[in-house]
């Protein structure tokens, strides 16, 4: 393995007992030596993150301060390119966050007002997503680190979501109950601690934001599906078609949407067939009704049981204005805190791979240059 400047000899924890080693005979400020400074002077440097984000079609930049507050949040969205095509195309995503990454980073920095040698560790996204995207992120952090002689700091995707509630929460620590919902996880998982999850429950089959994007393009409201069913889903009555609420047999906590998706086109062809206009807004409030109640239901069931007074949102379904309304009032009614990113975190950014990666980094993970895009990355795996 070629190690990348503050790799570990061992990873296994922190503290003062596992001194770490550092590679290449550098002399580089440890975590041990972090340690000694606060018990020497009653503080400590700033530990800043650079981190880079380009999992799927957002390239993103930002550098955060001690984990939680953000110096800068730069997002390049490729949106509009992929709307054409009525969804992310794999290649082209790639070609863009090569053309935008640099730029990205510079203005990340920059906004920031710090440079290069003010970073104390660089995170990227290294999976889950799309493999060609993935690599534009980690080729671009490993060269940074390389150049200019920073720790290197691998960051799962999923676990850069969950975090991005403790940017705006300061008061939030786990354990805690964190549903995530996006373009291509839904997971309702168990948080016991930084880097530490156990996953109560997982989609069967469509992630809820998958579910939102492709009801949205069968009722013609294209590309991408989540925030134009939100939008339009305000002018319609939620109540007006009976739409199913999917249970999974062998699971309380496992999602299932394809039978709803199913259920909305079947419903469309039915109003086709009988020559029945289509009520596009209600049509919208009644799929996006139909999995707020299951997401709801399920998350609040695992809330009571695992006795944790403690529930958060995370990923780009998070940002749906009717969920965050049903968990605020479902939360209050039981007397449990809910937590919640501004929706500019639920959707993909890397402030939130920097408050993941300030954790880990913490904790003493370094990632060697050998690090890959591991396109389906689990959550709570290490590579
Ligand atoms: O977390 P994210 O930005 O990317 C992934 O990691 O997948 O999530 C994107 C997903 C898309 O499916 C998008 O339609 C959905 O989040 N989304 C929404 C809303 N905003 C984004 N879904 C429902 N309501 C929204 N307001
Ligand atoms: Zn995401």
């Amino acid at each position: 393995m070629i190690k990348a400047p503050g790799y570990l000899e061992t990873q296994k924890g922190y503290g003062r007992a596992e001194r770490t080693v550092w590679q290449a005979g550098r002399k580089k400020r440890t975590d041990m030596d972090r340690t000694e400074e606060i018990e020497e002077t009653g503080t400590a440097k700033d530990v800043l993150i650079l981190a880079v984000e380009s999992s799927c079609d957002e390239t993103a930049a930002s550098v955060v301060k001690n984990g939680r507050e953000v110096l800068s949040n730069i997002i390049s969205s490729q949106i509009a390119l992929h709307t054409t095509y009525g969804g992310v195309v794999p290649e082209i995503a790639s070609r863009k966050h090569i053309e935008k990454i640099n730029q990205v980073i510079e203005e990340a920095l920059c906004e920031a007002k710090v440079s290069l040698h003010d970073i104390t560790a660089i995170a990227v996204t290294y999976g889950p997503g799309l493999v060609g995207a993935l690599l534009v992120g980690v080729s671009t952090a490993k060269a940074i680190s390389l150049a200019a002689d920073i720790p290197l700091v691998g960051v799962h995707h999923i676990e850069g979501h969950i975090s991005a509630n403790y940017i705006e929460n300061k008061e939030l620590e786990p354990p805690f109950i964190c549903l995530v919902v996006s373009g291509g996880h839904s997971h309702l998982v168990a948080v016991k601690d930084y880097g530490e999850y156990e996953i109560l429950g997982r989609t069967r089959d469509d992630a809820a934001g998958e579910a939102f994007d492709k009801v949205a393009r069968a009722i013609g409201l294209g590309y991408p599906g989540g925030p134009k069913i939100d939008k339009v889903s305000k002018e319609g009555n939620a109540e007006a078609i009976a739409f199913p609420r999917a249970k999974v047999a062998d699971s309380v906590y496992d999602f299932s949407f394809s039978g709803l998706k199913s259920a909305v086109l079947n419903y469309l062809n039915q109003c086709e067939m009988k020559g029945i206009s289509v009520c596009q807004a209600d049509v919208a409030a009644s799929f996006q009704k139909a999995v707020v109640d299951v997401l709801v239901e399920h998350s609040m069931q695992a809330v009571e049981e695992y006795g944790l007074r403690k529930f958060a949102i995370a990923g780009g379904v998070a940002s749906n204005s009717s969920l965050r309304e049903a968990f605020v009032r479902e939360c209050s009614r039981r007397g449990i805190a809910f937590y919640s990113p501004s929706p500019i975190f639920c959707t993909d950014n890397a402030a939130m791979i920097g408050t993941a990666g300030y954790y880990e980094y913490c904790k003493g993970v370094r990632h060697g240059y050998d690090l890959n895009a591991v396109p389906n990355l689990r959550l709570g795996e290490r590579v």
